[in-house]
């Protein structure tokens, strides 16, 4: 009666990373990666630098194509798709450096994501008619809604450029957000945060999933991943090394051995 109850095996998974490989030259960023993230699961993916987390991304968003191997998004192959057909299937991404658009404000930023599924065709934005400018304005309503999610305080009709460097961050979820993912992918998402930004990202994150998507999360800051996460996928040298829960993370001699040993001798990992 104690026993953990496991997800049923037949839940089927949302992403589908199926024996990737993925060659630059000589270099062999993944080599042979497996694993599945279930709906609504937070997942994080962790690992040194130069593990190949930020490369398991672009294959994932169409930026890359694998060398071998499959990725399926909710049952859907993604070969060959490119990035705005996977973004309108449902995966949205932030960067590991920031990208904004430095002439936009922080809500044209946001809408941006939204364009993704706008219905509003050249000719209607020429011609500004009343469809157009309801589309804009609710899109504007909802970039807003969504800064305040992130819990962006700036005036959203300043330049994105403008804001904290936080600020800027959040943004960046905003306009993942904004393009109605069911997958979203976080690449650092708290690189440079104080330790109280680190705790509201957390709370963030758990909105994210609560508000009904799932969540893949690369991040080096080990008290954030072991805090969020519901289950974690380690990387050393583009191969998975280990897979489970924080604590069966947390004790793997191996995970220590490659990653969590030189985290205890070095705090400041930001
Ligand atoms: N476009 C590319 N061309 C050549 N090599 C690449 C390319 N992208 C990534 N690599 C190499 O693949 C390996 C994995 O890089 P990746 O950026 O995925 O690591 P990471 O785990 O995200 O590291 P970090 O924690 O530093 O962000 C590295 O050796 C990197 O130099
Ligand atoms: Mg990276």
């Amino acid at each position: 009666m104690s026993e953990v109850q496991t997800a049923p095996s037949t839940v089927q998974p949302l992403l589908d990373v199926d024996h990737v490989t993925i060659k630059f030259g000589g270099v062999v960023a993944l080599d042979d990666v497996t694993f599945e993230i279930k709906p609504g699961e937070i997942l994080g993916l962790i690992g040194p630098n130069g593990a190949g987390k930020t490369t398991c991304f672009n294959v994932i968003t169409g930026v890359y194509q694998a060398t071998s191997g499959t990725v399926a998004f909710d049952g859907t192959p993604l070969k060959g798709k490119k990035r705005y057909q996977i973004t309108k299937l449902g995966i949205a991404r932030t960067f590991q450096n920031i990208r904004l658009f430095p002439s936009m404000s922080a809500e044209e930023n946001v809408m941006v994501g939204a364009d993704v599924h706008s219905k509003v065709g050249i000719l209607r934005s020429i011609f500004r008619t009343p469809y157009f400018r309801r589309t804009e304005r609710e899109s504007r309503e909802r970039s807003r809604e969504l800064l305040r999610f992130v819990g962006v305080n700036a005036d959203p009709e300043d330049f994105a450029v403008n804001f904290s460097y936080g600020d800027q961050r959040r943004l960046e979820i905003a306009r993942a957000l904004a393009t109605k993912p069911k997958l979203v992918c976080l690449d650092e998402p708290a690189a440079g945060f104080n330790p109280a930004e680190k705790q509201r990202l957390m709370q963030l994150i758990h909105d994210i999933r609560d508000a009904g998507n799932t969540v893949l999360l690369v991040e080096h800051d080990m008290n954030l991943v072991m805090g969020v996460c519901d289950r974690i996928v380690v990387l050393e040298f583009g191969r998975k090394i280990a897979e489970g829960t924080p604590a069966e993370i947390q004790s793997n001699p191996d995970v220590v051995a490659a990653y969590l040993g030189t985290e205890e001798d070095d705090d400041d990992t930001a």
